[in-house]
């Protein structure tokens, strides 16, 4: 009996050759097609373009619902962005397709999943990392990076085994994409002093295009995360749909980013990521609003951490566990509405209000008469807040004269 295979499946070139390759190593190939979001893809055609060129079954799985529930909820409840830029698009879903896959595998007894990545980008680890972690019992095959062919001789591999070439598959970018955002690497990109053109872009309108009129749109938050728009409520994935498309609109979201990959490569990233950048600066947001003071500062700390936890394929770890729990907590107060103004390439929180958790107090904040802060107070509390470095300086004189009485 041939030994089976489950394969994460794209529909481009590389995965498409993998499946005849893989048939001649004697696997009997499960093609899966994962939709999690990819922006004007025809998923059923690629489930039937696998069986077309060979493998013995192919399956699609509507994963966006999880995707945004699981996956992209923590990034905006952490406000995760790697190395200050990057909301973690591909890093996301590497973890949720080998879930998947490799409950595939169980379900219809193969030893083996392949990936289609190549050996010198992050996602071969990430893949792989969630395989041992899953099942470690389960082997790995990588087509991709052991036949590290030129593209002529995919092409010909191609040609002989009647595998098609995809329309676009002569552009020069390597694209990556899901609900939470799209990456686009290779071609010209590969030269950082090149400004990437404008063909780059899918989802955000280049800036002399855009409306010259705001667009102003309300988020609720409830425990951190987006649950209705302009008081309506919706799935968090609807939310997703329409701030891609608003946002795109006004040209919000493009990132250029130099990036540190895992494997040691800096490589050069166009990242468009409209609805990431305004909810994610909405919901930061709301936390200056309702967050405490320590809390507030401690986060980002733990957010840079869980980012490169993400980053670096370590999203089933226990350190990611423990410090999304400590996350999780800091939400409970996260609710309330911002109003996000959207005009030429930015999202600007305008206004906020949290009925529930607001800790600005305009009585205590207030330059007017009315203000309810005891500003007595203040004076025993400098006192006493600087009475250490004051003790200091009586004793070393390091800014003060000697002699000299301050009080
Ligand atoms: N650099 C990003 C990461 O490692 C994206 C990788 C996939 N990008 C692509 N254009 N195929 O998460």
């Amino acid at each position: 009996m041939q030994e089976k295979l489950v394969l994460a499946y794209s529909g481009g070139l590389d995965t498409s050759v993998a499946i005849p390759w893989l048939k001649e190593k004697g696997y009997a190939v499960t093609a899966v097609v994962l939709d999690v979001g990819q922006h004007g893809k025809d998923l059923d055609f690629i489930k039937a373009k696998a069986l077309q060129v060979g493998a013995e079954a192919s399956i699609l799985l509507d994963a966006k619902e999880e995707f945004a529930t699981d996956y992209v909820a923590p990034v905006i409840q952490g406000n995760l962005l790697y190395e200050g830029e990057y909301p973690l698009v591909s890093a996301l879903s590497r973890p949720l397709i080998i879930k998947k896959l490799v409950e595939i595998a169980h379900q219809i007894g193969a030893t083996t999943i392949a990936h289609g990545s190549t050996g010198h980008g992050n996602d071969q680890v990430r893949f792989e990392a969630a395989i041992h972690a899953f099942d470690p019992n389960l082997k790995i095959e990588a087509p991709i990076r052991d036949f590290q062919w030129s593209r002529e001789e995919e092409i010909a591999y191609a040609d002989a085994h009647h595998v098609p070439i995809p329309v676009g598959e002569e552009s020069p970018y390597s694209i990556d994409e899901n609900i939470w955002g799209r990456a686009i690497e290779a071609g010209i990109l590969e030269n950082p002093w090149h400004e990437a053109p404008e063909e780059t872009y899918e989802l955000t309108t280049a800036i002399v295009d855009t409306p010259d009129v705001a667009d102003f749109v309300t988020i609720s938050f409830k425990a951190g995360l987006p649950v209705a728009l302009d008081g309506e409520a919706m799935s968090l994935t609807t939310i997703l749909e329409k701030l891609n498309v608003l946002a795109g609109a006004h040209g919000i979201g493009r990132v250029d980013h130099i990036e540190n990959r895992l494997v040691g490569i800096k490589s050069r990233e166009i990242y468009e990521v409209p609805a990431a950048t305004v909810l994610m600066t909405a919901h930061k947001d709301l936390e200056d609003l309702t967050l405490e003071r320590y809390v507030a500062h401690f986060k980002p700390i733990v957010a840079e951490h869980l980012a490169n936890l993400v980053y670096d394929a370590k999203w089933v770890s226990p350190l990611f566990d423990a410090l999304q729990a400590f996350i999780k907590v800091t939400q409970q107060v996260v609710n309330g509405d911002v109003k996000m103004k959207l005009f030429k390439g930015s999202a600007i929180a305008v206004a906020r209000q949290s009925a529930k958790n607001s800790l600005y107090d305009e009585n205590l904040a207030t330059y007017t008469a009315s203000s309810s802060f005891d500003q007595a107070a203040a004076v025993g509390f400098i006192k006493l807040w600087t009475l250490g470095n004051t003790v200091f300086e009586q004793v070393n004189h390091v800014h003060s004269e000697q002699g000299e009485q301050h009080d």
